[in-house]
């Protein structure tokens, strides 16, 4: 199931060039099983033509005031009336002043002042005007009303220059959206995560790592963020982007992951493990790199490194542990030996081979009352999953 599958959202489109991204948005919310009401101002029907939108949405497009097809002619209200959340992308510098201001002089404008579900907006505009400092004024009121302000982005622009002020790409609209929308199951708790390998040096080029590109523990930072959790992601070498609203510190080594983490841990309430962290490190790592000796095969020394989810579970006052394991064979049966092991609650484990570097998995949880499967899917869903089952069993501890 999606995870906008029948939530029902007005996307209102404001006139700027990037009103074309709003399409892509559109299909994407679509696609997700959403339920759209587009609603567009005049100068957005300059940019693209209702026509697009509407094969789009699949149900008519809104543009004005007064149009006589609204049930008792109240547009201002109806169309927002059964809306789970307004997003205005693109919002343009004209129509944040508006919303600042509380101004309604068209349909989208009198829908936002009249809506009883929360409000996004993603601004769209020349870099000097959002730099302008009445617009930097008004995104300040917006948010301080509460109204979601997603973005804007630097980079190329419409008019030739480069500066902030572009629509953030639909992709990451829509991510905002399902943030937005999330119940907020771990609201008021601070949740630490790792992701990612570790890497521990041998010289100054080489060194020993596990396969992992971090893309699980990073989908478990973000459908944690989304839940409305205070997050802290504790990284590895990846080349992942930060989700939205996380904090992340990076790391390199298993004893550098250690102590980012044993810093927060005494704070934290949640401490999921997802890193793969190299269980051994070498002893007298070079700081230049080794020249090769023909006919001599250097031998390294290893010393083992310590096991952070084993000794976040044995603080005194521990946060609620997750531990994650990939086997290769006899899922059940390890993955409950390495449960009780570390003494957690629960363990996500899944087949090393299908999941690595794969943007889906399937995973199988452990806990005191057994196992629950995970079928495949992607591995957000899988991590708002696995959310909330941590958020369950927090609320009946
Ligand atoms: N973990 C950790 N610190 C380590 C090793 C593992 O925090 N030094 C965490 C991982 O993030 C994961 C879980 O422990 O949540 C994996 O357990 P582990 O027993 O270390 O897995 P493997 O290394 O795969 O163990 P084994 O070789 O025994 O299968």
């Amino acid at each position: 199931m999606s995870e906008l599958a029948s939530r029902r959202i007005l996307l209102g489109v404001t006139g700027g060039v990037a009103a074309y991204k709003a399409a892509e948005l559109l299909r994407l919310f679509v696609k997700a099983g959403a339920d759209v009401q587009v609603v567009m101002t005049d100068a957005a029907t300059r940019f693209v033509t209702p026509v697009t939108l509407q094969a789009l949405a699949g149900r008519p497009v809104h543009t004005d005031m007064w149009d006589p097809g609204i049930a008792n002619n109240m547009a201002h209200i109806e169309l927002s009336r059964d809306r789970e959340l307004i997003v205005v992308a693109p919002a343009t510098a004209d129509f944040m002043a508006k919303l600042a201001h509380g101004l309604a002089d068209d349909l989208l404008s009198t829908l936002c002042l009249a809506r009883e579900c929360p409000l996004a907006v993603a601004p769209a505009m020349n870099r000097q005007m959002w730099d302008n400092a009445a617009t930097r004024r008004n995104a300040g009121l917006l948010r301080s009303d509460g109204v979601a302000v997603i973005g804007p982005a630097a980079g190329d622009q419409a008019c030739g220059e480069t500066g902030m002020g572009r629509m953030v790409e639909p992709g990451d609209v829509y991510a905002e959206v399902v943030a937005l929308l999330a119940p907020k199951t771990l609201a008021g708790r601070r949740v630490l995560v790792t992701a990612g390998p570790t890497f521990e040096p041998i010289d100054a080029v080489r060194g020993i790592t596990n396969l992992s590109s971090g893309k699980m523990g990073y989908a478990v930072a973000q459908a944690a963020a989304e839940a409305g959790a205070d997050v802290t992601l504790v990284s590895g070498p990846t080349s992942l982007v930060t989700p939205a609203r996380v904090a992340r510190i990076d790391v390199t080594t298993a004893r550098e992951m250690r102590d980012a983490v044993m810093a927060r841990a005494g704070g934290a309430d949640v401490f999921v493990a997802v890193a793969a962290v190299a269980d051994y490190h070498v002893l007298d790592a070079k700081d230049h790199k080794m020249k090769k000796q023909p006919g001599v095969a250097p031998s390294l020394k290893l010393a083992e490194n310590p096991d952070i989810l084993a000794e976040v579970a044995a603080l005194p006052r521990a946060p609620f542990c997750v531990g994650f394991a990939a086997e290769t064979e006899n899922l059940r049966e390890y993955a409950q030996a390495k449960r009780t092991k570390k003494k957690i609650p629960l363990l996500a484990a899944n087949l090393a081979r299908e999941a690595f570097g794969a943007d889906d998995n399937a995973l199988t949880l452990f806990d005191d009352h057994g196992e629950h499967v995970l079928p495949r899917a992607p591995k957000i869903r899988l991590a708002r999953a696995l959310v909330g089952h941590v958020a369950r069993m927090l609320a009946s501890r």
